[in-house]
């Protein structure tokens, strides 16, 4: 028998479904005690929020999201809106005793997201972050290799995040669609939304990093402002680079843009150790290059380990070996691991403060940029 798990969405959008469908599937390829049962989701408009849930089966719709978190047949809710109004949300649901789900970056910025810790802390809610990227079996494997000690030392970590799709400078900003383009929505621009998975996957492997220094560009400087229809500054970065130093030696090399022409989701990073190598990439998310000098020198190179066997991460749970799965499957993943942590009382991460930690990372960029220095990051 499994325990319903009623969840309340805040947000249909990319995120919404995403999440939703990751609900909808999870039974079915994970044993678990819990079920999530779709019972109702939020969004301003009740003609959109209602379509959405004859659409994924939810049970009922609120167009106000304190009503949502205020309800008790309501066990988690999870927060798929924009950045701006995460910790209003998250603060109010941890006062109101539910488990909380939260889409990355955490907060804008990290004083926001040390007030969001401190709530889930103090009610002792279960919480989450939805850093999925940790969940591509891939990337998973990496964090095996690593904790192995295949690679040894680590010398070198590097991260690049690279899309095209705000190169037009007659692209508006602001408004339902384009929320990511407007500071007062977003906090930041890329740094918060690319560099933010690059760091937390990069923590998660690497371990945390003491000091940056970083540079950003804003190159389109003037948008028309789709909430008040005037010609307004941009406040995000379109483009962020930083160098780095990680706790353990290692030297950080971190890129993210929306101005690389020709790449649209172009998640990559390299990591190089004394004894091997490691290479992901977004495009082609099922596969890992490895290299280890150890291999006899002969066939000494780099391998293209397609990562869909039974004894690779997750991978057990879903086809049978060589079929590959995408990038809806690491939300499954990711509720899966929450849900096994609920059962087992040992957390799925990144909760709360992990992503935090994130968070501080990404203030200290956006200050070595401001402020054209090497700052140190806060330790949280
Ligand atoms: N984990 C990831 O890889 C990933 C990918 C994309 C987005 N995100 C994050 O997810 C969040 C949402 O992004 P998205 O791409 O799904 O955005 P989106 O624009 O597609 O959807 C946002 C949704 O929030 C709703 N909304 C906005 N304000 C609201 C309010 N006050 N009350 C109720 N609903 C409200 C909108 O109507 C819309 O349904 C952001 O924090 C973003 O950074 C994470």
């Amino acid at each position: 028998m499994t325990k319903p798990l009623n969840i309340g969405t805040i947000g249909y959008g990319f995120m919404g479904k995403a999440h939703s469908n990751a609900y909808a599937h999870v039974n079915y390829f994970f044993d678990l005690q819990y079920r999530p049962i779709l019972k109702a989701v939020c969004a301003r408009s009740a003609d959109k929020a209602k379509a959405f849930a004859a659409k994924w089966g939810y049970e009922a719709v609120e167009t106000d999201w304190h009503k949502l978190v205020e309800r008790k047949d309501i066990d988690l809710i999870d927060i798929c809106t924009p950045n701006n109004t995460h910790a209003e949300i998250a603060i109010a649901a941890a006062k109101a005793g539910k488990m909380i789900l939260c889409e990355k970056p955490l907060a804008m910025n990290g004083a926001e997201g040390l007030r969001m810790v401190e709530a889930v802390e103090k009610a002792k809610v279960p919480n989450m972050v939805w850093y999925n990227y940790r969940r591509v079996p891939a990337v998973t494997l990496t964090k095996q290799l690593i904790d192995e000690g295949r690679l040894g030392r680590i010398f070198h970590y590097r991260a690049k995040f690279l899309q095209d799709w705000t190169i037009n400078p007659e692209l508006p900003q602001g408004g339902t669609a384009l929320w990511r383009l407007d500071a007062a929505a977003a906090g930041s621009g890329v740094t918060g939304d690319l560099l933010a998975h690059c760091i937390d996957t990069a923590l998660w492997l690497n371990g945390s990093i003491d000091c940056v220094n970083a540079m950003t560009e804003t190159f389109v400087k003037e948008r028309k402002h789709n909430l008040t229809g005037k010609v307004e500054k941009v406040g995000i970065d379109d483009a962020a680079i930083f160098m780095g130093r990680f706790h353990n030696g290692s030297l950080a090399s971190f890129e993210s843009t929306r101005y690389a022409r020709g790449h649209k989701a172009l998640y990559t990073f390299e990591i190089n150790g004394e004894h091997a190598s490691i290479f992901w990439d977004l495009h082609d998310l099922h596969r890992l290059q490895y290299f280890d000098h150890r291999d006899q020198g002969i066939v000494r190179g780099w391998r293209s380990i397609h990562v869909s066997d039974g004894d690779h991460p997750y991978m057990g749970n879903w086809w049978v070996p060589g079929l590959q799965i995408g990038y809806e499957h690491s939300f499954v993943h990711q509720v899966a691991d929450f849900l096994k942590g609920l059962e087992t009382g040992k957390p799925a991460m990144p909760d709360f403060r992990d992503a935090y930690r994130t968070q501080l990372v990404l203030d200290a960029i956006l200050q070595s940029a401001r402020e054209k220095k090497w700052v140190t990051v806060a330790r949280g």
